[in-house]
């Protein structure tokens, strides 16, 4: 069960490693939205709901934490959204948008990473 759950946190960092990833791509090149965010978002997503039921550990789980990085998940996906309509149709993305998205899935990661 142990491992099963690792295995999990590491499908998890995935997810993180493909939105961090796209995004930091496109903040040092044009800006945009781009799907790999979605996926990204989305395996994180799950991983995470998994993540959130007491299996594979003895301790107890921090749900405030987990309350917190689950409306930061739905800001971003929010954001994602938002930001891909308004891409088709001016073919830009504000700026403050942009750097939102970033910034707020590495709050995410940090959460997870130092609030224990
Ligand atoms: C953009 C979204 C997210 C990102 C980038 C992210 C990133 C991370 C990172 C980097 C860790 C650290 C893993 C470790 O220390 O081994 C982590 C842990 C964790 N995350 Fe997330 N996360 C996201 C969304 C979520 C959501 C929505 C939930 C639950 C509703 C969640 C639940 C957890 C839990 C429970 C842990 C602790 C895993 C453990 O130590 O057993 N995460 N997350």
């Amino acid at each position: 069960m142990e491992t099963l759950r690792h295995i999990v946190v590491l499908v998890h960092l995935v997810g993180f490693a493909v939105l961090f990833g796209a995004w930091v791509v496109e903040a040092v090149g044009r800006r945009r939205i781009i799907r790999p965010m979605d996926w990204g978002l989305a395996i994180a997503g799950v991983a995470g709901l998994a993540l959130a039921a007491p299996w594979g550990i003895d301790g107890d789980l921090n749900y405030v934490k987990i309350g917190v990085k689950l409306v930061v998940l739905l800001v971003i996906g929010a954001l994602l959204g938002i930001g891909a309509g308004r891409q088709r149709k001016n073919g830009a993305v504000a700026p403050a948008l942009f750097w939102s998205i970033g910034i707020l899935t590495l709050l995410n990661a940090g959460l997870g990473v130092i609030w224990r």
